[in-house]
C-alpha cells in the first residue's frame, strides 16, 4: 500500500462544514450505524465505546440521539488528532455519559482497551497506518462488540474526483479507500460484512461552492492541482441551478469473537 494519506482537517474545517450540511451522508450513516448498534446495549451494564476520528463530535451527537441510550450505561473514550475538534468533542458528548470523557490525539502505545463498539466514521483514508490501525482496532473488540467503519469506495462521486485530481499530477490517490480497509480485513483474516449506503449531496451550483467541496476533498494538495479541470467535474450533476449528486458510501462491520 503506498499511500501519504494523513490530511490536516483544521485550515478545511468550513469546507467540511459546508459539505456536511449539504449532504444526507451523515444522516443515512447513522441510521446504518444505529441499526446495528442497538442491539449492543445490555440490559444492564456498561457499553463501552471508542469513537476514532471523532472530529468536533457532530455525527456521534446525531447517532447516539438515535441510539437513546440510558447515559448511566455508557463509557465513551475519543481520539481526534486536532486539538480544538477534540476538546468540542468532549464537550459536545458529555450529556450522553455520566463518566469522564478521556480523549486522546491519537491510539496509546500500550494495548488498547475492551471495547464494545468501535466507531470509525470516514476516518480511515486518512490513517497513516491503516492494517495495523485495523488490527489493533479489531483486537481491541469485547465477545459481544461491534466496529463499524464508513468509508466511501471508487465507485463514489467524491472518490473519482481525487482519482481525476490526482491523475492530473500523476499520482495515484494517496489516501485509502473502502478496498483497502477490504484487503487489509482480509489479510487480517478478520470476518466483516460490508454493505453500500446511498447518499446525496446538493447545492446551489455557484464556483464557489464548487472550490468549497474541491477544497474539502484536495486540502494542501491544491497548491499543485489546476482548477478549472476539477470545477468541470460537477458539469454531469448540474440541472436548474443546483448540483445534485447520488453516491454511496461503504459500511464494514466486525463483530468481536
Ligand atoms: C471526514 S472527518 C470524519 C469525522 C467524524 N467521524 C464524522 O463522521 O463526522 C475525518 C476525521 O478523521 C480525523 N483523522 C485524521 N487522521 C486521523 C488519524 N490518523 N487517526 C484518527 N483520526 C484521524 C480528522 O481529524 C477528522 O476529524
Amino acid at each position: 500500500m503506498n499511500k501519504d494519506p494523513a490530511k490536516d482537517f483544521g485550515p478545511i474545517a468550513d469546507d467540511y462544514v459546508f459539505f456536511m450540511n449539504h449532504a444526507t451522508e451523515a444522516l443515512h450513516d447513522a441510521q446504518a450505524h444505529c441499526r446495528c448498534l442497538a442491539p449492543v446495549l445490555p440490559a444492564a451494564g456498561a457499553v463501552r465505546w471508542l469513537d476514532f476520528g471523532c472530529s468536533e463530535g457532530n455525527f456521534t451527537t446525531r447517532l447516539l440521539e438515535l441510539l437513546d441510550w440510558p447515559p448511566q450505561q455508557l463509557r465513551l473514550s475519543l481520539i481526534e488528532p486536532v486539538d480544538a475538534r477534540r476538546r468540542e468533542a468532549v464537550v459536545q458528548l458529555a450529556r450522553f455519559t455520566t463518566e469522564p470523557i478521556p480523549a486522546a490525539a491519537g491510539l496509546p502505545e500500550e494495548p488498547l482497551d475492551e471495547y464494545d463498539v468501535v466507531l470509525s466514521n470516514h476516518v480511515f483514508y486518512y490513517v497513516p497506518e491503516l492494517l495495523g490501525t485495523l488490527r489493533r482496532l479489531t483486537a481491541a473488540l469485547s465477545a459481544q462488540g461491534v466496529l463499524r467503519a464508513a468509508i466511501a469506495g471508487r465507485d463514489n462521486v467524491l472518490i473519482q474526483i481525487w482519482a481525476t485530481g490526482f491523475g492530473l499530477i500523476g499520482r495515484d490517490i494517496p489516501y485509502y479507500t473502502a478496498e483497502d480497509v477490504q484487503a487489509a480485513l482480509a489479510d487480517l483474516g478478520v470476518p466483516f460484512e460490508q454493505e453500500s449506503v446511498p447518499y446525496r449531496i446538493a447545492f446551489p451550483d455557484t464556483e464557489e461552492n464548487r472550490l468549497r467541496i474541491i477544497r474539502f476533498l484536495l486540502a494542501n494538495h491544491l497548491t499543485e492541482i489546476p482548477l478549472p479541470p476539477l470545477l468541470v467535474l460537477f458539469d454531469p450533476y448540474a440541472s436548474g441551478g443546483a448540483i445534485e449528486i447520488e453516491t454511496a458510501s461503504d459500511h464494514f462491520t466486525v463483530r468481536g469473537s
